[in-house]
């Protein structure tokens, strides 16, 4: 058994805005099912207080100037001990953890993310008074970034693992917050803490860390191009012999067509009808002609371009000369949402599209689709394309880090293999796309093959048992690392 500490910057139920907070909603609660000791630090937003029971004060100390109480709860309908880091100044804002209600950044978010990683460094070297010390600390993403390079300069300190859920979100900010954060001098040279004259949060994880990973071994391999590098290949090439890809696992309570209490009736691999009932009901919530002939394809997701929305848009004229439907939601930059909403205006029997941010009906969208489009220009793993899976609602996607990884094209060979679970593209264009997503109507035209292609897909294992195991050997090894480092 090793004391973890998972620090991450959102966990599910507690605040969400994607796929990490459903990583650190549930991998923590795996890990805790092979005995770790496991404990999580996150921000007490207000949103998270509210959403956490029995919330007590653990302790207060000061750190960087702020004074800061952790509260004591645990992660919803687990046993994982939480802490959340309650600092009014910095967390006690409504809505999104990092961007204000014009879509900006905090223009603290630095001194936010900072005050994180020190009182994780502070907890994890037992200084917070919480009588427990961390053999290691996974950190996870920029907002976490600063913590190994903190604790390579302790004595006797816990290793450190840094997980890479998207290379493309770095924390970069003006070398002048380098300075009022009071980092080490000494790290501000590119080998360290500095991007092209600024301060890189991400750096401190990815040069300091004991050991890194990625959320798929195909990004794992990709990060490592200077076209899925943003700049930062070289050093992960550096550090290849440390890095490596573990998938994401899925959290297969809260995701399961068979009790699931958003979606309309539970169904399962040797039951399908109850998929027919979610159909309709989410072409009712959706506004469209209720019809279970038609293919409806679904989409929930952030709308940038990481996700390829921009070739849903050009896509969706041609498309809609089909019999089928779509329904998408999803907020993010506005110039797609508009965008989409717009062409739901003009093709109001075929397509609805709802901007926002809404769970439930993110699970019956799940549930109700025929197939759902992720046509991402990069995916470190994706989990819609693994919820999809399982609620035999068959991927179209682009063929790109863990979507790459997950889903098994309906080839020719794989068809007759019985192996195939979606479609999969190569190009990021609108004609690779479409191509595709036609393959998976004509396919769908055949629906004992469809059938065959479901009960395939929903009975693939995406729960964390194996993932947590890959996990805790990752610990072993960062922790070995960490030791022989600390010989030298
Ligand atoms: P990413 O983390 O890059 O956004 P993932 O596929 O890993 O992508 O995870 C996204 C998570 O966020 C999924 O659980 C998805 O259902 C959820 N999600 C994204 N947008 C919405 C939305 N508008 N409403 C509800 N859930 C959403
Ligand atoms: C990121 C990635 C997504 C991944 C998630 C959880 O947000 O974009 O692909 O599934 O992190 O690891």
């Amino acid at each position: 058994m090793s004391r973890i500490l998972f620090a991450t910057s959102e966990a599910h139920p507690l605040m969400k805005t994607g796929g990490l907070a459903d990583v650190a909603g549930s991998l923590p609660r795996a890990l805790k099912s092979l005995r770790e000791d496991v404990r999580l630090l996150m921000p007490a937003y207000p949103d998270a207080i509210a959403r956490a029971q029995h919330v007590k004060t653990a302790t207060r100390f000061d750190i960087a100037g702020y004074a800061i109480t952790l509260l004591e709860t645990r992660l919803p309908g687990t046993q994982v001990k939480t802490w959340l880091v309650d600092c009014p100044a910095l967390f006690d804002r409504p809505g999104n953890p990092y961007l204000n209600a014009d879509g900006e950044p905090w223009i603290d978010n630095a001194e936010r993310f900072h005050v994180l990683c020190r009182v994780a460094v502070e907890v994890a070297c037992d200084r917070a008074g919480l009588d427990w010390r961390a053999d290691l600390v996974h950190c996870n993403d920029w907002q976490t970034g600063l913590v190994p390079a903190f604790l390579q300069g302790e004595a006797d300190r816990p290793a450190t693992v840094f997980t890479i859920h998207n290379l493309a979100y770095q924390g970069l900010f003006p070398y002048e917050k380098f300075v009022s954060l009071h980092l080490p001098p000494a790290m501000w040279t590119h080998h360290q803490l500095e991007f092209h004259g600024q301060l890189s949060f991400i750096k401190g994880g990815l040069v300091f860390a004991d050991r890194l990973n990625t959320v798929s071994p195909t990004y794992a391999k990709e990060i490592q191009s200077p076209e899925f590098g943003n700049g930062l290949d070289g050093l992960l090439r550096h550090r290849s012999t440390a890095l490596n890809g573990i998938l994401n696992g899925i959290n297969g309570d809260e995701w399961n067509p068979n009790r699931d209490e958003h979606t309309a009736a539970p169904f399962n691999a040797n039951t399908l009808t109850g998929k027919t009932t979610n159909k309709l009901a989410l072409q009712s919530a959706f506004g469209l002609v209720q019809n279970s002939k038609p293919a409806l394809i679904g989409n929930v997701g952030r709308m940038v371009e990481q996700k390829g929305v921009d070739l849903v848009v050009q896509a969706l004229p041609q498309l809609l000369a089909h019999p089928v439907q779509v329904v998408i939601l999803g907020s993010g930059a506005t110039i797609y949402e508009d965008a989409l909403t717009e062409l739901a205006r003009q093709y109001p029997k075929q397509l609805a599209v709802k901007i926002g941010y809404d769970e439930k009906l993110a699970h019956l969208l799940e549930a109700g689709s025929d197939m759902f489009l992720m046509p991402s220009r990069f995916e470190p793993c994706g989990l819609n394309q693994l919820y999809s899976l399982r609620y035999g609602t068959l991927p179209i996607v682009r063929r790109v880090g863990g979507l790459a990884d997950t889903v098994i094209d309906a080839s020719p060979s794989n068809l007759v293999s019985g192996e195939a679970t979606g479609f999969v593209f190569d190009k990021a264009t609108k004609d690779a796309l479409l191509t595709c997503t036609e393959r998976a109507i004509k396919c769908f035209g055949d629906q004992k093959l469809w059938r065959r292609m479901q009960r395939t897909a929903m009975r693939q294992d995406h729960s964390w048992r194996h993932s947590a195991h890959e996990y805790v050997s990752l610990y072993t090894l960062a922790m070995q690392a960490a030791k022989s480092k600390q010989k030298a």
